[in-house]
């Protein structure tokens, strides 16, 4: 049979064997409860692993813990430098203080990517992959490098088993908490549409992936049992093995018996060879860390020329029914679930593009935005030769991009007043030069595993699908076309669900998850499937994220001492939910804490997770030499260009780029209203690309090109 002790236990056990697992699992309760059955009474084995736990109590053993040769004593930890002050209340404080680069912010480790030879200094482009953005520090936000942390890591041993309680005691199932705290209570937005969450994503896949990770698919490598009751004992189970294990009366999965969650752990530097094993692991990531589109053009220099068309400075599309869609994916079957031949599967710069339709609409509106670019520029410049053609369509494809998140987007959540307050946001006209080389832009662990994900909740459980004139005729259920993006091409698709997407409300930001994605996500036709927010909790302690009073400490709030101490911040009722699965409130994760912290007035998240994300786009920005605002950067913009750029919305996105749609509001992130109203697209403000016209070919302009 199999019990766990202080973990979960599930289904009648079989009466065969016994095995305690340690280090993680959900509350003790779950234990407890069938430890004290007459069915336990009666196993003898059973009284038997009791007895040895009581006599042996506080295992310290985390699963899978890999063995390794005994550490050197333990060093102080390396934590990169903040740009607010650690420790002064974010809130109050009137601008990100500019640390000075402590000697070790890029720590003393090796390089997990080879450095480029030289940069070229005054390189007219960004790379593709990243490097040479940073001069001093070339490799800085390239592909492939670490996560940075503010804040030092949580391991249980201090290398990379995941964190136990501060009592010895595992911590409890993220199931279990994802059922406790996160369940679905369907709260529309008030003001904000479906766009409003789908750019997220958008820029979150722009920002980093873990490596190792699928974040579309199931993984290949399974750490359950075959019927998924229960997980792999720890000698068959592969070392990445993080598996969640599911309370017995999980409200969902228990009817299909269901003990066990696939998890695979991330790939961390001592994996690569490029970690000692002895100091915490860091996670890599597989994207560049900049708003640089990545998620279109490719990460790495070989994806990035099998995306290109080597003329005209376009992209390769495939053309259907006088429509360009992106390339055939040719691992189609792997990446994708749609039944039979006919069913589409795009590759493109990010290998999550064919995750959800309404984040493949957007890919193939920025990809489409990149050759109708380029084909302006050719119409412009006629001289130009397919390497200036595709590099400046991408320069002026990336500076569109990142005025609309850091203009339009980045307000609604974090406040204008804010962001300005912080240099992240600025009023002025004409260049910013707001560079600074010695701001590390590589994405924080606590923003990407824990912050940036609380966003998850704005997830919809539908996508509606709209005519022109704001009908909502349909609606999809939200599993089930994950990995289907043939519904674009189907009919209207493309245009129904992009009128979807900036009609529908989003979900407000809050406690409440879907359980299209607590309980269905990638389930792909079968009755359940997994829990994204449970995946976010476990994915918290793999990176061995520190706790969440770790992070209120750092970002200014008081250190909690006992769980009342979470007032100021959480409301008594989910005090009492967090005392119900913690022991301690040091074992609070971060995740969980930030979840449940009251807005700060004017943003869509509580102090810690704002504090992180204000950090993480300060960044974005200012670690960016490239950052389309800078007058500094090796080949700018000019401020007439600038002012042009600066015309770009992400409702001309969706008339540029749509198959047909005719009207969009002017804030697309907003609903249409009186104030907001659907406007033909001609009529909505466009830049007028011919700022970009070398004198030399200046005679021939074309008025389709756009107005003043
Ligand atoms: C549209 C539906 C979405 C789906 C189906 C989805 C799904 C996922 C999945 C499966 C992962 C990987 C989980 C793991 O294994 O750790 C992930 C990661 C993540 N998601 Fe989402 N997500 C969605 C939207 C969003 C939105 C709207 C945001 C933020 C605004 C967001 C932010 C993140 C972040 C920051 C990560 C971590 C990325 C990294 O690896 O560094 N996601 N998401």
């Amino acid at each position: 049979m199999v019990i766990t002790i202080g973990a979960a236990g599930y289904g009648p056990p079989a009466q065969s064997s016994i095995e305690v697992f340690h280090g993680y699992g959900s509350p003790t309760a779950e234990a407890v409860s069938y430890l004290d059955s007459p069915l336990a009474l009666q196993d003898h084995g059973l009284q038997h692993a009791v007895q040895h736990a009581v006599q042996h109590p506080v295992p310290t053993v985390v699963y899978h813990s890999p063995v390794r040769p005994l550490p050197p004593p333990p060093r102080a930890p390396v934590a990169v430098p903040t740009y607010f002050q650690p420790g002064h209340n974010f809130l109050t404080a009137t601008g990100y203080g500019g640390a000075e680069l402590h000697p070790l912010a890029a720590g003393p480790r090796a390089e997990c990517v080879a450095p480029p030879a030289a940069c070229q200094k005054t390189a007219a482009y960004r790379t593709i992959d990243g490097s040479c953005n940073n001069l001093r520090r070339p490799t800085w936000g390239m592909a492939g490098t670490r996560y940075a942390r503010l804040v030092p890591a949580k391991y249980a041993d201090g290398v990379h088993a995941p964190a136990i309680s501060v009592t010895g005691q595992p911590l409890p199932s993220a199931r279990a908490i994802s059922v406790v705290l996160f369940p679905d209570v369907p709260i529309n937005d008030k003001r904000w549409t479906l766009l409003t969450m789908q750019w997220g994503q958008i820029m979150t896949h722009d920002m980093s992936m873990a490596m190792g990770n699928t974040q579309a698919k199931p993984y290949s490598t399974s750490c359950c049992s075959e019927d998924g009751s229960v997980a792999l004992p720890v000698e068959r189970a592969p070392d990445v093995c993080y598996p969640i294990l599911i309370p017995r009366n999980d409200p969902v999965f228990a009817p299909y018996r269901q003990g066990c969650m696939n998890f695979v752990r991330s790939t961390t530097d001592a994996m690569q060879g490029c970690g000692n094993g002895y100091e915490p692991a860091e996670q890599l990531t597989t994207v560049t860390s900049f708003l640089d589109l990545s998620l279109v053009y490719g990460s790495n220099q070989a994806l990035a020329d099998t995306l290109r068309e080597r003329q005209g400075g376009r992209l390769i599309v495939e053309v259907r029914r006088g429509r360009e869609y992106p390339p055939t994916n040719p691992n189609k079957t792997e990446v994708c679930d749609g039944e039979g031949p006919g069913e589409v599967c795009y590759l493109a710069g990010d290998v999550r593009v064919n995750q959800n339709p309404q984040l493949t609409l957007l890919q193939v509106l920025l990809l489409r935005e990149h050759n109708r670019l380029a084909g302006i520029l050719a119409h412009l410049n006629p001289h130009w030769d397919d390497e200036t053609l595709y590099q400046e369509a991408r320069r002026i494809n990336i500076a569109q991009y990142q005025f609309v998140s850091y203009y339009e987007y980045l307000p609604l959540f974090l406040g204008g007043d804010n962001l300005r307050r912080h240099g992240i946001l600025y009023k002025a006209q004409g260049h910013i030069n707001d560079y600074r080389e010695e701001v590390d832009p590589s994405v924080l662990q606590g923003h990407a595993t824990a912050a940036f994900r609380y966003f998850h909740s704005l997830i919809a459980g539908h996508l509606d699908l709209v005519e022109e004139h704001r009908q909502a005729y349909g609606r999809l259920r939200f599993s089930d076309v994950l990995n289907r993006p043939s519904v674009l091409e189907q009919g209207d698709g493309l245009d129904d669900l992009g009128r979807g997407l900036t009609t529908q409300p989003e979900m407000a930001s809050d406690q409440w998850f879907t359980s299209e994605i607590t309980d269905f996500l990638f389930r792909s036709g079968r009755p359940f499937g997994l829990d994204l927010r449970a995946i976010d909790v476990q994915r918290g302690r793999d990176h061995g994220l520190a706790s969440y009073n770790d992070y209120r400490q750092f970002c200014g709030l008081k250190r909690a001492h006992s769980f009342q101490d979470f007032q100021d911040q959480i409301s008594p009722e989910n005090i009492e939910k967090l005392a119900s699965l913690y022991l301690h409130p040091d074992d609070v994760d971060f995740t969980v804490g930030g979840s449940l912290e009251r807005h700060v007035p004017g943003t869509e998240a509580g102090p810690t997770f704002n504090c992180m994300l204000m950090e993480q786009f300060y960044r974005a920005r200012v670690g960016d030499r490239y950052f389309f605002e800078s007058g500094n950067s090796p080949n700018p913009f000019s401020p007439e260009q600038l002012d042009e750029i600066r015309k770009y919305s992400l409702s001309r996105l969706f008339c540029d780029n749509a198959d047909n749609i005719q009207n969009m509001q002017p804030q697309a992130l907003n609903f249409p209203a009186h104030d907001n109203p659907l406007t033909p697209c001609d009529q909505l403000p466009t830049p007028d690309y011919r700022a970009w016209q070398e004198a030399v070919a200046a005679h021939r302009y074309s008025p389709y090109l756009g107005k003043k």
